[in-house]
Formats: C-alpha cells, structure tokens, sequence
C-alpha cells in the first residue's frame, strides 16, 4: 500500500444540483483526508489545459463548455492508495455503469456529465495537483 495524494473535482453539474455537501461527506466517511479545497470558475484556457490529454477526441469541445458553464469544486485527498480508492467511491465514467453507491452512481447524469473527476495515476495526481494548489507542499 502506497500513501498518495489525489485531484478531486466536483463537477459543474453536481455542484449546481447542491451535491457538494453529500459529496465531501462521502469522502470523509470514506477515511480518505481531505487535504485541500477550493471552489471556483474554470476559464476556457483552465479546463482547456487541464483535459489537453483529451484534445483529440471528438467529446472535447463539450467537455470544455460542460467544465466552464459554472463553478466547480477542487480539492485534494489524502491516504493509503488514495488514487484507486477516491476512483473506486467516484465509480465508472458512465454512471448508469458505475457501482452501487458510487458518487457517479447516485449523482451523475450521463457519460459526460458524471459529477466528479479524480486523478488516474501517481503522475497525472502530481500535474493536477501542481495545476490547482501550486506551491502546494507534497513533502
Ligand atoms: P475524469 O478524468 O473526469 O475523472 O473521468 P474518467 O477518467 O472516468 O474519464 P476520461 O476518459 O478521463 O474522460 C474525461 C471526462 O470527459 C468526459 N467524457 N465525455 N461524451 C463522451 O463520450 C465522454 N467521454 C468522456 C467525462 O466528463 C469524463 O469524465
Ligand atoms: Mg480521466
């Protein structure tokens, strides 16, 4: 078991149906440390950057104006194997696939707007982390 540290983001869509609340709570009850958070409005440059992995795929223009139509909720969790662990609550990008009980399960609407993102790697976690909280101490 590795200690890591992991991106969250509460999506538009989820914070604009007042989810934010039940979201944070299912964290804590989770075990998973909330670390860091931050609420705030994506630029198109922001959310443009911050999915460049994506640029390609045909779903990016609506990615970038489902991540910038409202604020957002960004924050950074904390524990043994964090990363799996904050994907595993969050469930599978297409909610109607994702688990019982997952976040994206219980609040997201459809394969793109699916109410949370979390980091998928120890690497990409560092890059996103550096993208919201640089300076952040990971130390
Ligand atoms: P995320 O990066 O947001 O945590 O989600 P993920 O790893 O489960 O899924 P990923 O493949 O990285 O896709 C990133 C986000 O792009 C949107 N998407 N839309 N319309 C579509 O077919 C489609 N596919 C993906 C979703 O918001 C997805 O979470
Ligand atoms: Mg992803």
């Amino acid at each position: 078991m590795a200690f890591e540290r992991t991106l969250f983001i509460i999506k538009p869509d989820a914070v604009e149906q007042r989810h934010v609340g039940e979201i944070l709570a299912a964290i804590e009850t989770s075990g998973l440390v909330l670390r860091a958070l931050r609420m705030m409005h994506l630029t198109r440059g922001q959310a443009e950057a911050f999915y460049a992995v994506h640029r390609a795929r045909p779903f990016f223009d609506e990615l970038v104006r489902f991540m910038t139509r409202g604020p957002v909720v960004v924050g950074v969790l904390e524990g043994d194997d964090a990363i799996a662990r904050w994907r595993t609550l969050m469930g599978a990008t297409d909610p109607a696939k994702a688990a019982e009980g997952t976040v994206r399960r219980r609040f997201g609407r459809d394969v793109g707007e699916n109410a949370v993102h979390g980091s998928d790697s120890p690497e990409t976690a560092r890059t996103e982390v550096a993208f919201f909280f640089p300076g952040y101490e990971l130390g």
